[in-house]
């Protein structure tokens, strides 16, 4: 009867101390953001627009500077010369449509500064503007409504989580764990493939070091390596300062992204599968484990009374 009330008090306090002081002061360390569920509801819904108009505006616009691979539109420069232009390369538009929300992607081609969240870095009278043209100066709101139709209609439905990654993340964050073999990683200018010879591997460096630099001067810092970023930050850290980084830093350098709440889910689940890519083995290890931990008690409970039974 002893050992079991000391059994007991012992699982009180460790149920306690899991339960309930860990995420306490869990809580108290990481303050808690409410997040708007990427519904971004400031921002109007645009009205559907004119699919064949929003292919028009977008040929005369928008691929001056923006690659859209799926219609066979190559992008104007490359990576480096497009950072040296821009401070960053703009991303590739194929799939925008199930990437950005619908009503943010409105907004942020009437005004990408203003959306973003980013203004206070282009302030009036510096002489500092956004590198991308608010068309919202330029054109009525319907034939923005039909450059997102026209986005939505070419944009694949189910992308891949890297998809995701790649045209909302990948021209500001590198990756180095994101590759099956040693040698190669994500860059800010894309895949870095195994090289077969080490001259090759070093200009491929090279001309990421040139895109970083011009990245930094745009940014004002270099953006970090997001290979292990899941296990430094909460889940609810990530999800708010990613929905709106102004939230949780402030004055940040990273603007919004504008992702849908679907788009998230695909980011995270490519921070996982590279940062850790073992995880999902190791969750469903953890209730084989508690099994045996309880079966173990149970036979050492056991076995200490028929040892104590034969002393009696
Ligand atoms: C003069 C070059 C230029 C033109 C023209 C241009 N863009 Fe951009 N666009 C950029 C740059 C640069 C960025 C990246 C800015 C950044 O990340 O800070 C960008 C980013 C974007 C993004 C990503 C938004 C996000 O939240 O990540 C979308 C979507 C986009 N542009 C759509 C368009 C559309 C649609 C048009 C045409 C109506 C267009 N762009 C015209 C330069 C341009
Ligand atoms: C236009 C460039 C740009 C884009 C696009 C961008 N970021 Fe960032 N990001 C930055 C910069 C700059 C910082 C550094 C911010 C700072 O320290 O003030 C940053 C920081 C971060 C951080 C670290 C925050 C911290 O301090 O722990 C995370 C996480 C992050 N970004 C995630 C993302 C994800 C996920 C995406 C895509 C959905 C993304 N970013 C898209 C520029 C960008």
């Amino acid at each position: 009867m002893r050992e079991l009330k000391i059994l007991a008090v012992v699982v009180f306090f460790s149920v306690l101390t899991y339960w309930g002081v860990e995420p306490f002061a869990h809580s108290q360390m990481h303050k808690h953001v409410e997040g708007g569920n990427f519904e971004y509801k400031t921002m109007p819904k645009p009205v559907d627009g004119n699919v064949s108009k929003g292919k028009e505006l977008v040929t005369a616009n928008c691929i001056a500077c923006h690659s859209i691979t799926s219609q066979g539109v190559a992008a104007p420069m490359d990576a480096v010369t497009a950072s040296a232009s821009y401070g960053v390369n703009p991303p590739d538009l194929s799939n925008a449509g199930t990437i950005f929300a619908s009503n943010y992607l409105a907004a942020f081609i009437a005004d990408p500064a203003k959306a973003s969240n980013v203004a206070h870095k282009f302030p009036e009278g510096s002489g500092k503007v956004h590198p991308m043209p608010a068309y919202g100066m330029m054109m009525p709101a319907e034939d923005i409504a039909s450059i997102v139709s026209y986005l939505k209609s070419i944009a694949k439905k189910e992308l891949t989580p890297k998809e995701v990654f790649v045209d909302a993340c990948g021209r500001c964050h590198a990756a180095r764990y994101d590759g099956k073999v040693l040698g190669e990683k994500w860059t800010q200018i894309g895949q870095k493939p195994k090289f077969k010879y080490e001259k090759e591997s070093l200009a491929f460096d090279i001309q990421v070091l040139d895109y970083q630099t011009n990245l930094n001067k745009y940014m004002g810092k270099l953006p970090p390596d997001l290979s292990m970023i899941l296990r430094a930050r909460s889940e609810n850290f990530l999800e708010t300062f990613i929905e709106n980084p102004q939230t949780q830093l402030a004055g940040t350098a990273m603007p919004a992204v504008g992702l849908t709440g679907e788009s998230y889910e695909k980011v995270v689940q490519h921070l996982q599968n590279i940062g850790d890519p073992s995880k999902p083995e190791r969750d469903s290890m953890g209730i084989w484990f508690l099994l045996y931990s309880v079966i173990f008690a149970v036979f050492a409970i056991l076995w200490k009374r028929s040892v104590w039974k034969k002393l009696h």
